[in-house]
């Protein structure tokens, strides 16, 4: 008798566990809409596909823009919704220069005409970035799905939450770490400048007043420096740089070799020489040996995919990315 109460517990057990397993702690999972709406990752992928088409430097934008949603009130679409007075995170500082909302609204606009009410927004980002990176020459990773959308938006919070290009390694690695994220996502991450764009104001204090002395920041390589402040005078406002010059439009490890070369466009990106474990993956990606970035991005993209989510009942599935229902 207890011998077959025993296996049937366990047999109870190993059910459970086949139930839970597909799916990670969070109710998130590889192919969430396989029944609900099966071509959804398909549309994606295809609206995505021909927006790049007619603006190649698009997919830049969108993977700062996942970065920039997952980062503030975790990955629940919150960076794309509007407020009349203006106070949403949209609107605050760093995310002015995000763009590419018109892609995600039709994306979304693609998938309610197919299943109604089903993706929510925080998917279809989750998605578009995927298929930017690898129409960038990146390698694919299986997205997790199942986020329902927030319902909140706040300035403040973007401002609170969203790294800046000056900071150091340990505040990096503070702030990646209260979002559950490590060292490895960290320095995996960053390389996501390997594509896109930073804007001279935010390196002039590197160029031309250091230390309040007229001095240029000594973790920059002097040549590099007076190649940039031949592109940025000191009063440009509105100048866009390649992050990862004569590379900027392809997703490969190429940013690690200007890390190490002390050519990373801001003190967060030449932050990473300054702790050994970031270092030592810089330096690892540079090795011809081979370098691992691609297939570590994927998984790194997937940790932050994770972040704060809402799942289950947890939110909504918005209509439009822009409005709550
Ligand atoms: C580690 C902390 C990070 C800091 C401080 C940071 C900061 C910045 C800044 C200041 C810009 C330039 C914005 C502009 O001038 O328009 C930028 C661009 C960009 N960032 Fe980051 N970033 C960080 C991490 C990330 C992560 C984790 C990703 C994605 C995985 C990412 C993806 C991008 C991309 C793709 C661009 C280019 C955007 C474009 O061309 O429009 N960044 N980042």
């Amino acid at each position: 008798m207890a011998a077959l109460a025993m296996a049937l517990s366990c047999f109870i057990f190993l059910q459970i566990l086949l139930l839970i397993a597909p799916t990670n702690a969070q109710g998130l999972k590889v192919g969430f809409y396989d029944k609900t709406c099966p071509k959804a990752e398909l549309i994606a992928k295809n609206s995505v596909l021909d927006a790049m088409k007619k603006d190649p430097k698009l997919g830049a934008p969108l993977l700062r823009m996942f970065f920039h949603d997952c980062f503030v009130r975790g990955c629940d679409g919150s960076v794309l919704l509007e407020l009349k007075n203006k106070q949403d995170e949209k609107n605050a500082a760093p995310n002015l220069s995000l763009r590419g909302f018109e892609t995600i609204d039709n994306v979304k606009a693609a998938l309610e005409k197919e299943c109604p009410g089903v993706v929510s927004c925080s998917d279809v980002l989750a998605l578009v970035t995927r298929d930017a990176v690898a129409a960038l020459y990146g390698q694919s990773w299986g997205v997790e799905t199942g986020r329902r959308d927030g319902k909140v938006t706040n300035i403040n919070e973007a401002l609170s939450n969203l790294p800046t290009p000056g900071d150091n390694i340990t505040s990096l690695i503070t702030q990646f770490q209260a979002k559950g994220l490590d060292k490895n996502d960290l320095v995996v991450l960053s390389g996501g400048h390997t594509i896109g764009h930073g804007h001279c104001p935010l390196i002039l204090n590197r160029l031309y007043n250091f230390t309040g002395k007229g001095d240029s920041d000594p973790n920059l390589d002097p040549n590099y420096a007076a190649a940039l402040r031949k592109k940025c005078k000191p009063t440009d406002t509105t100048t866009a740089l390649e992050m990862d010059p004569g590379s900027f439009k392809t997703f490969d490890e190429s940013y690690f070799k200007l890390v190490s070369q002390r050519r990373g466009l801001f003190q967060s990106d030449a932050a990473l020489l300054d702790n050994q474990e970031t270092k030592s993956y810089v330096l690892k990606q540079i090795k011809s040996s081979g370098s691992t970035f691609l297939k570590d991005f994927g998984v790194s993209m997937v940790n932050m995919g994770r972040i704060g989510v809402l799942t289950g009942q947890a939110g909504e599935v918005r209509k439009n990315c822009r409005n709550v229902n």
